[in-house]
């Protein structure tokens, strides 16, 4: 039987430990449920909200309407060959720890994704990436509700649209969906992927296994990102700019050291992390936020309690990179809610 609660407290569920009302709220566990949770929402005519495992929202104070919780678990293994097999996770998994089942059953590519906080059912709606890989690669199928009548559609990977940190799941036609499941296939060869320059660098020789990336990857997020269990954050909380060529060279002629990464012939990536570090607001504070001392791309809420007091700090931080780059910042993590009670 669904269990909704009414003015529900999300401050433990969400990463950044933001207080934040939930006019409605249900914990879901299996997709009946979640169809269930879907028709009372519907029933008053509320709006609905998903909540994974919160490490990539702002929760504002307020959230009127229905806020579903997916709680679905389970891993199974779909199809297996020679060379591959296709796994189905549940959305309420934990992703870390689905890199290491993955890993321990002998299935390999997720080792560079090691340590990413959240839920399997976040991973396909910011298309997770670092070190080189990106799950889009992966991705066989994703299992969704359709949150307007409940039907159940499994997407395939070009349906869900993904491209660096976006994909069909944060449109406005793609939030109606909601993700139940992801399939992945993986690989049963032990080949590792160490392009990315800091990885390669990490790694002890040339032959290294998935689970010599696995620790690498573990060892340098350690060393270089906060622990979200230790201090409040949502990773990542800007994306890397992209620009165009041009912009690049202009940029590149000012500042020598800037680093960039060429996404194709027309574009290149910007860190993000080195402007804001270069306008020295690695360590800063201010309304009880402050920008990580350890990666200048990670804002911590030290003592805020608002979502409030973290969009008016990072303001200022992307007005001043605007101000002397011409570079405008997007947040990675979604701003969900409203500062007032309707
Ligand atoms: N840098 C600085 N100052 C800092 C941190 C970094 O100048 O405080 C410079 C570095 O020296 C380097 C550049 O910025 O030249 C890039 O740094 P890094 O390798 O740490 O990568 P990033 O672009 O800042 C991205 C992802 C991370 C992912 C890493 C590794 C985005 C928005 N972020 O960070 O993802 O772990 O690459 O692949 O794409 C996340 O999404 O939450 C996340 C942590």
């Amino acid at each position: 039987m669904l269990e909704v609660e009414g003015n529900f407290q999300l401050v433990s569920l969400n990463t950044l430990k933001l207080e934040c009302i939930a006019e409605c709220y249900a914990l879901v566990s299996t997709t009946v449920e979640l169809q269930e949770a879907l028709s009372e929402a519907r029933l008053c005519s509320a709006n609905i909200n998903v909540l994974g495992g919160g490490s990539n929202l702002i929760l504002n104070r307020y959230l009127p309407g229905m806020t579903i919780h997916v709680g679905l678990k389970g891993r199974e293994l779909l199809e297996e060959s020679a060379d591959e097999v296709v796994v189905r996770l549940q959305a309420g998994e934990e992703w870390h720890q689905t890199v290491l089942w993955a890993n321990g059953e002998g299935y390999f590519g997720l080792e560079n994704l090691a340590l990413i906080p959240g839920s399997v059912g976040a991973a396909p709606v910011q298309n997770i990436g670092a070190y080189g890989v990106e799950i889009a690669q992966m991705i066989e199928c994703v299992h969704v509700v359709d949150s307007r009548n409940g039907d159940i559609r499994a997407l395939t990977a070009d349906e869900c649209c993904f491209s660096y940190r976006d994909s069909l799941f944060k449109t406005p036609e793609g939030k109606r969906l909601i993700i139940t499941a992801v399939d992945l296939r993986l690989s049963k060869h032990p080949a590792v992927n160490i392009s990315y320059p800091a990885l390669r660098e990490a790694m002890p020789h040339d032959s290294a296994t998935p689970s010599d990336v696995l620790m690498a990857v573990v060892t340098i997020r350690q060393s270089k990102l906060p622990d979200p269990g230790v201090e409040a954050n949502v990773g990542s909380f800007f994306k890397n700019p992209i620009v165009d060529r041009e912009m690049a060279e202009h940029l590149k002629g000012e500042y020598r050291d800037m680093p960039q990464y060429p996404v194709d012939a027309n574009t290149v990536k910007l860190s993000a992390a080195w402007m804001i570090d270069q306008l020295g607001w690695r360590g800063v504070e201010e309304f009880g936020v402050s920008v990580s001392e350890k990666h200048a791309l990670v804002v911590i809420n030290k003592r805020a309690r608002y979502a409030s007091e973290v969009i008016e700090f990072t303001h200022k931080i992307t007005s001043s990179v605007s101000e002397k780059y011409g570079v405008s910042l997007d947040r990675e993590p979604e701003l969900v809610g409203s500062d007032q009670r309707a």
